[in-house]
Formats: structure tokens, sequence, C-alpha cells
């Protein structure tokens, strides 16, 4: 299993905070925003990471995590040139996947979950995660029918259609390669990472579970306050960089 962290983007809704710096190297409590996606692959086994980062950032990034050696692991870097959209992190990381098996995590994801079983128990298809929220027409959201059972998911609806959103972990077996190349661009021009949930939920291959602990996507300013909480009460003791 390989890891990648997509901790690219312009973040304008953080403005003026990332004018001089990338979001994910925010701090949050008392890390970088991006150690605690780091922390979750880590922790669950995985040790050869691919870090997709904006090129006006990269030196910062190297700065910050080097080769991955202080982590216990090793870690790779590739320039994403403009925000395409997160399946983009496939095409840019087809050398690196290789013929293995990705999870991907998003740099501004923070997890109080432990994914180490579903990682380990992980053969084929898809995985992906879903949390009941306030505010899914923020989200990628996923439809279930009576018995649980994923019926649909929908990036951004704009009509409510249910309010589990999907998290920004993601576990995909070697054919995420080829199915990303085959998205086209959405309507706000982005490679939309849903388009391949459905790929596999149309094939009955895609696993949908629920977080149980708390997750915060950090992009916006009152999240991001909620993180700072809930790594200073909660996931201290879950650290292992
Ligand atoms: O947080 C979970 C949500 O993440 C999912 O529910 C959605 O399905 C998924 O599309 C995504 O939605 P967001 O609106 O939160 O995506 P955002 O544009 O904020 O990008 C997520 C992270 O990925 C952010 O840290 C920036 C980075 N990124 C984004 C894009 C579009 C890149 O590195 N490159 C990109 O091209």
């Amino acid at each position: 299993m390989k890891g990648i962290i997509l901790s690219g983007g312009s973040a304008t809704r953080l403005r003026p905070c990332t004018k001089i710096t990338s979001k994910q190297l925010l701090p949050v409590y008392n890390r970088p925003m991006i150690y605690y996606p780091l922390n979750t692959l880590i922790k669950a086994g995985i040790k050869d990471i691919l870090i997709i980062i904006a090129p006006e950032r990269a030196g910062d990034y190297l700065n910050l995590l080097g080769s991955g050696k202080d982590f216990g692991a090793k870690f790779t870097y590739e320039v994403q040139d403009k925000p395409r959209g997160l399946a983009d992190a496939f095409i840019i990381g087809e050398n690196f996947i290789d013929e293995d098996n990705v999870t991907m995590i998003l740099g501004d994801n923070i997890f109080e979950d432990d994914f180490s079983e579903d990682i380990k128990n992980f053969k084929s298809g898809g995985k992906v995660f879903a949390k009941k929220v306030s505010d899914p027409e923020r989200f990628g959201v996923v439809k279930f029918d009576k018995n649980m059972k994923a019926e649909e998911i929908v990036e951004k609806p704009k009509e409510w259609l249910s309010d589990y959103a999907v998290t920004g972990l993601y576990i995909y077996d070697n054919r995420v390669v080829s199915a990303a190349k085959n998205v086209k661009p959405s309507d706000r021009g982005e490679l939309e990472i849903t388009d391949l949930h459905n790929w596999y939920l149309k094939k009955g291959e895609l696993d949908v579970a629920i977080v149980s602990g708390e997750w915060i996507d950090a992009g916006t300013f009152d999240s991001l306050l909620r993180a700072q909480i809930l790594a200073k009460e909660k996931l201290q003791e879950k650290l292992v960089i």
C-alpha cells in the first residue's frame, strides 16, 4: 500500500493567512496542519508517501519534512502546477503508485480515527469513509438506502440529498490510475474525486464505512478553530510524529 497526501491548492478561503504560506502548513495547535494527516498514514503502517504540493510552496515542504527519515518513512514530492482537482493526484502519482494499491488523504483533513485495520485488510475495489455533518453542502455527499448501502454520491449537491459527507481519506486499488485518466472536468473545471467513487460504486466495488471519531476539514476559519481545539483536547496522545 502506497500513500499520497494531497497538499496543493490555493486556499483562497483562508486569505490573508495563506498569502504567504500554504494552508496545510498553518499551525493546528502545536504542529503544522499536515502533521495530522501524515500521522494518520504513518500510524496505519504506510511508510512510502507521495506529497503533492503547489509550486510556490515546494521549498517550505522540503525544509519542514525532508526525506522522511526523521519520521521513519520515505517521502517523495511532486508538484501540481495548477489545482486541477483531487482525481489529478492519481495521474500525477502514476509512476509512484506503480502496481500497488493506494491510500490518499487530504492535507487539510484531520481525523481522530485509526485506519490501520481498514488499510491492512484492504484487498481490492475502493473504500471511502462517511460522517454525518450539519453542513453537507460543503462536501461530497453519500446517499444510503434503508440498509445503509450506498446508492449515490454527489459532489456538493445543490439540493439536500443526505447528511453524510464523504471524508478526505480514500483507499483504492491500482485501477484508480486508469480510471482517473478517464475523468472529465466538472462544471467548476476540476477532476472530481466523486467521479472515481462513482466509477467503483457502479461496479458494486465501493465500500462506504462510517467514521466513528471526530473528523474536520480544516479549510475554513471556523473549522480551523475547531481543529485546534480537537488537536489540543483529543489528538495529542494519538500522535506518533
Ligand atoms: O474534505 C472532504 C471533501 O474534500 C470531500 O467531501 C469532497 O468530495 C472533495 O471534493 C473535497 O472537497 P473540498 O471542497 O474540501 O476540496 P478542496 O478544493 O478544499 O481541496 C481539498 C484539499 O486538496 C485541499 O487541502 C487542497 C487540496 N487540493 C485541491 C485541489 C482542487 C490540491 O492539492 N489540488 C487540487 O487540485
